[in-house]
């Protein structure tokens, strides 16, 4: 594979920190082996602590040979990728500590900037004024920003504002991996390069979407974080919605920078709010309690490390979405997350309307609505169930439904990780996969009513043990329109 043209540097603000060492370097790590990162370009590690180049060289490998898929990780390989590594100690607060940083940049002044900031949210603005005062800004620099993006509008507007003094909104690039996921592309290449599901794509057609992101973990250390966000900011606001946004939105005009997001702006400015008379019909929040996760005895979440027992974060949230636009007219999407859920799964599954008039003998014959189900993780795939007749010679036509199987396995190339894409699109300055500040902040708007009918009202958290399928009051809020969660 021939190496990008492209070289640049790449700053890793909170260098050392879990998601630097986990997804950024094995990330980096492959796209430089595999040709798309060029030799030539840096990857500078950046954070407070005093590091000697070894003692960083020594993390990174041994990270590395944790995080990697088995197998993955190459002596001779790393040596090559090692010779782009290096690390800078900075405080981001103070502004002398920058010297070094600016000492390292000043080796190469043309080169493209990449300014990731992988750090605490209250840290960006601060970090980008010092970026700024230390003249490190060129007009080719990008910053990347992380999520958390505040924890409601009014947060998120203050981040926002203090790097737009800085950055360009076109410099300006937030994450949702969700976007970087192979899978979650592939809702764009199944809809718009499909002529067959287009005209089938709407509320004539369409009964109901559900949108299931089940986790079986729990906080994986990360109470302190988690109990200030919750399922509704810490999943919903962010890769639900950008999940129901790909599956809801018209034919953006090309893939370009902001006909795609465009597209989904206008999906979140549709959305129904849902205010606190409705709240109790269309939301349910959940919080789980100890049970078992896999085999294993877990504890509940108050019961975590690091947590408390008043806290009243949900670890769980359903929903009842409605979009006010003609497509969508009449067509629930149901959208439902947890933590220490049986089962560890995300999938889209559309369910279509059923058939006007059966012409088959009732006896035993019950036709089931056809369902296109979009699997994103694990094994992930596209299944299209369908009914059809079961072969032999009994009187009358007896019918089943079985399963399309759409996908195509391609087992032995490797699927590229969520940041592998990403990164690749931040250096080569594309801007598709990330969310601009209107769409965060329309996402914002309406979750927020949501977020404040469950403080004023005091939604009761509806308890669930550990390994289970979350509340059942989760079953209800379904079966109220007499549907029912595809499991
Ligand atoms: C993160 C959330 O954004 O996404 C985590 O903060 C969550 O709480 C994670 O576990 C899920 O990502 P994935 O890729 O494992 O589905």
């Amino acid at each position: 594979m021939s190496e990008t043209n492209n070289i640049c540097d790449i700053i890793i603000f909170g260098g050392h920190g879990d998601l630097a060492l986990r997804k950024l370097m094995p990330a980096l790590y492959h796209l430089s082996n595999d040709g798309h990162l060029n030799r030539q370009s840096r990857i500078i590690s950046v954070s407070r602590k005093a590091v000697t180049q070894e003692d960083h060289l020594e993390l990174i490998k041994s990270k590395l040979n944790e995080f990697l898929k088995e197998g993955l990780f190459d002596e001779a390989l790393f040596d090559l990728f090692a010779a782009q590594l290096s690390y800078v100690k900075v405080d981001a607060t103070d502004h002398d500590d920058y010297a070094g940083l600016a000492e390292t940049l000043a080796l190469f002044p043309d080169r493209e900037r990449v300014n990731y900031l992988s750090t605490s949210p209250s840290l960006y603005g601060v970090t980008c004024k010092e970026l700024d005062s230390w003249k490190l800004i060129e007009p080719t620099s990008r910053v990347v920003l992380e999520k958390p993006i505040g924890r409601d509008l009014a947060s998120s507007q203050v981040i926002n504002d203090e790097v737009a003094r800085y950055f360009e909104e076109s410099a300006i690039y937030r994450i949702d991996h969700y976007l970087g996921k192979d899978t979650v592309q592939n809702i764009l290449a199944l809809r718009f390069s499909n002529a067959l599901f287009m005209p089938l794509w709407n509320s004539r057609n369409i009964d109901h979407i559900q949108i299931t992101v089940s986790e079986t973990v729990g906080l994986e250390g990360r109470w302190g974080y988690y109990d200030d966000f919750g399922a509704m900011r810490d999943m919903i606001q962010n890769h639900l919605l950008q999940l129901l946004c790909l599956v809801a939105m018209e034919p953006p005009y090309n893939l370009n920078g902001d006909s795609v997001r465009d597209e989904k702006l206008k999906v979140l400015r549709s959305l129904r709010p849902i205010g606190p008379e409705e709240i109790a019909q269309k939301t349910v929040r959940g919080q789980y309690t100890k049970g078992i996760s896999g085999t294993e005895a877990v504890p509940g979440y108050l019961e975590e490390d690091g947590g408390n027992e008043t806290s009243s974060t949900e670890t769980f949230a359903a929903l009842r979405v409605d979009i006010d636009n003609w497509r969508w007219n009449r067509v629930p999407f149901y959208l439902r997350t947890g933590k220490r859920m049986r089962e560890r799964y995300s999938e889209i599954m559309i369910q279509f309307k059923e058939v006007p008039h059966s012409i088959f003998p009732k006896g035993g014959n019950c036709l089931e609505s056809n369902k296109l189900i979009i699997r994103l993780q694990p094994d992930e795939g596209i299944t299209l169930s369908i009914m059809n007749k079961i072969p032999g010679l009994s009187e009358g036509m007896r019918l089943r439904g079985v399963d399309l199987d759409l996908s195509i396995p391609e087992k032995s190339v490797r699927t590229a990780e969520a940041y592998e894409h990403l990164l690749l699109d931040v250096i080569r300055a594309s801007p598709t996969l990330f969310m601009r500040r209107d769409e965060v902040e329309a996402a914002w708007i309406w979750a927020d009513e949501i977020l404040n009918a469950w403080q004023t009202q005091q939604t009761k958290m509806k308890p669930y043990p550990a390994g289970s399928e979350g509340p059942t009051a989760s079953i209800a809020l379904i079966e109220r329109d007499n549907r029912s969660w595809h499991d």
